[in-house]
């Protein structure tokens, strides 16, 4: 595999954008077209979805999943399909399995979730990394991060428990489960090491 899309997941605080900036520096230092792209994305939708988490009265879920599906539809047209069809490696800081694994409550399962994500046709990954670290560890590092204790919507210690199983319970073949609980350097080599094996 040349040009592989990658994807990194994991619950507020667990360190996927360090490793996700990490592994796109890595690639790129090789001289390989890489390009880093982000869900929520900065688009229409994803301005929206950013003025909502900070919100105290969320949506019902159900609007949360067709927002997060609408931005994903302008991320795939305008970044992730012209990357594949030009070659470019793709790593990318959350996906359809945040949706999943955020908005699969209150009647819906992850997996509803996930199926409905694969028929709206969004491209599948080549490779997941699911960064596990316990809530309790990602609300430290969210705490000391913000500084304040400030938090969004999301940030609780009990909802990010549950996200935290509701990923584990979808992980399938393309998930590499890296455990985020260690230094920064040992993380990033068992995921270089992956890469590595993947593309090699
Ligand atoms: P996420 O994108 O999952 O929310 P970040 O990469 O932004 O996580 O990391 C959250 C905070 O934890 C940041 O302040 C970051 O510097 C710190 N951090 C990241 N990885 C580790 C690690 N392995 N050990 C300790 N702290 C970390
Ligand atoms: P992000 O900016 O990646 O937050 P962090 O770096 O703190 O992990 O993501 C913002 C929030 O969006 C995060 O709480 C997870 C949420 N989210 C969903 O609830 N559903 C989705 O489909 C996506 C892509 C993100």
């Amino acid at each position: 595999m040349k040009n592989p899309f990658i994807v990194f997941e994991g619950i507020d605080g667990s360190g996927k954008s360090t490793q996700c900036d990490m592994l796109y520096r890595y690639i790129a230092d090789k001289g390989i077209g890489v390009k880093k792209l982000a869900e929520p994305t900065s688009g229409r939708w994803g301005t929206e979805l950013r003025a909502m988490l900070k919100s105290s009265a969320p949506p019902p879920v159900e609007l949360q999943i067709d927002m997060f599906i609408k931005d994903r539809i302008d991320d795939c047209e305008k970044n992730i399909i012209p990357c594949i069809e030009s070659g470019t490696t793709v790593v990318m800081d959350r996906y359809f399995y945040s949706n999943a694994a955020y908005q699969g409550f209150s009647g819906i399962t992850p997996a509803e979730i996930i199926d409905r994500n694969i028929r709206e046709g969004f491209p599948l990954p080549h490779r997941v990394y699911f960064i596990d670290i316990p809530a309790e560890t990602a609300m430290e590092r969210i705490l000391k991060r913000s500084g304040s204790g400030n938090t969004e919507l999301f940030e609780k210690r009990e909802f990010l428990e549950t996200v935290r199983s509701n990923f584990l319970s979808i992980a399938d073949e393309r998930f590499l489960i890296v455990n985020g609980e260690g230094d920064v350097e040992s993380i990033f080599k068992k995921i270089r090491d992956d890469y590595e094996r993947i593309c090699g």
